[in-house]
């Protein structure tokens, strides 16, 4: 089954990539909903740029929709939106989650869109400053005034050329398969690529050529890792992590899980169809070599990809309702 692109947090870009300084970001965890609780866990947060906002859905049936603080009921215009993402009632473990990157120091407002839930109080925010209350009393039209002008949130364009570039969609594992499929693709310069994870546990991390089963960051090279995403077995919803091609250099990656990669799970993206570097070749090597599929923590990856010379991360997303 194809799928389409509704499900995922549309593309925050990373216009200020280059310049971003070198910081260990930071994951910062947020509840959404819960049997009877119909708000976000914190309602805010202040984060750094870089640093990751994970939103673990709980009861009932819920979205993380971005608005702006003059609307904060309405969907904001090409900002990113979850869709919904119900969770039942018996479910202990295993809850969807979402994340997405901070791209830059704005305030970034959100609303649940269920129903009235916005205006019963579900909202939340990254960075807002002294406007949160000023934001949630908007949603609750429990207003005195709100006639602050404060630009509004402000990541929303994509570095990608506008209208030309493809988004690529590979799934990663899946039950009983230790592959990406497609395991190597062709893309131009802007387009994105995003890697849905599958069941059980991958990761998609950049490698070279010469060591397919090591990740580029641990040899002190920029390179990309999405950290490990574990999918609960009869999981209809996926996390997705796309990044961007930014050059026509081959990129090559692996899934740094046990042995995965020592079980030819790698991918590639632009290898040449001859000459000794196919990525034929790349799985082959991976097979025959004993990689350090290695222990690199998330936040090692995360800070790298931030410098990434070859690649821009545009966006973290999760797929929801997915059925397959
Ligand atoms: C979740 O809420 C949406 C919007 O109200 C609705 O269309 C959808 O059917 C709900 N899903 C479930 C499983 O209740
Ligand atoms: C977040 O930052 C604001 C100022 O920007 C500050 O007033 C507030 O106390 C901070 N909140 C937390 C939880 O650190
Ligand atoms: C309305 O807003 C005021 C000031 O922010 C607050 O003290 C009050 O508790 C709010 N009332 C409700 C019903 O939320
Ligand atoms: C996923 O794999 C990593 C690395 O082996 C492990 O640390 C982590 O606990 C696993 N997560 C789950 C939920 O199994
Ligand atoms: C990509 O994979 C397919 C199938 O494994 C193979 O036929 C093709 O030659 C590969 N492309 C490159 C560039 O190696
Ligand atoms: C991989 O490691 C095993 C045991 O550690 C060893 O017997 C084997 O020769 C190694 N293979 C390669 C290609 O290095
Ligand atoms: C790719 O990224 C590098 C480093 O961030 C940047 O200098 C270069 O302009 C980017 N290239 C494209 C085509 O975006």
């Amino acid at each position: 089954m194809i799928l389409t692109q509704k499900y995922v947090f549309t593309a925050l870009a990373c216009l200020s990539f280059a310049v971003i300084p070198v910081v260990r970001s930071a994951t910062i965890d947020v509840v959404v909903g819960g049997p009877g609780i119909l708000k976000y866990s914190p309602e805010f947060v202040n984060a750094s740029v870089g640093d990751i906002i994970r939103f673990t859905f709980k009861q009932k049936n819920h979205t993380v929709t971005q608005s702006t603080l003059q609307s904060p009921c309405s969907p904001k215009a090409d900002g990113f939106d979850s869709d919904f993402v119900p969770v039942a009632d018996s479910v202990t473990q295993g809850f969807p989650v979402a994340q997405f990157t901070v791209e830059n120091a704005d305030p970034l407002w959100v609303y649940c869109r269920q129903a009235n839930h916005c205006q019963q109080g579900m909202v939340f925010a990254v960075n807002p400053g002294d406007k949160f209350e000023a934001f949630k009393a908007a949603a609750t039209g429990n207003t005195t005034s709100t006639t602050t002008s404060t630009s509004t949130s402000t990541s929303a364009t994509s570095t990608a050329p506008a209208g030309s570039s493809k988004d690529h969609r590979v799934v990663v594992g899946g039950p009983g398969v230790l592959a990406f499929q497609p395991a190597n693709i062709t893309a131009q310069v802007g387009d994105t690529v995003t890697f849905e994870f599958r069941q059980k546990n991958h990761t998609v991390t950049q490698s070279s050529f010469n060591q397919p089963c090591q990740a580029l960051s641990a040899t002190g090279q920029p390179g990309f890792d999405t950290g490990f995403h574990p999918v609960a077995d009869g999981s209809t919803t996926f996390p997705t992590y796309t990044i961007q091609v930014n050059d026509t250099k081959p990129i090559w990656a692996y899934c740094r899980q046990a042995n995965h990669c020592t079980s030819g799970m790698v991918f590639s993206v632009n290898s040449v169809e001859t000459g000794p570097n196919t990525f034929e070749a790349f799985k082959s090597k991976a097979m025959g070599s004993n990689g350090t599929s290695g222990s690199n923590n998330q936040n090692a990856g995360i800070s790298t990809r931030l410098n990434s010379a070859s690649i821009a991360i545009a966006v973290v997303g999760v797929v929801f309702g997915v059925l397959c």
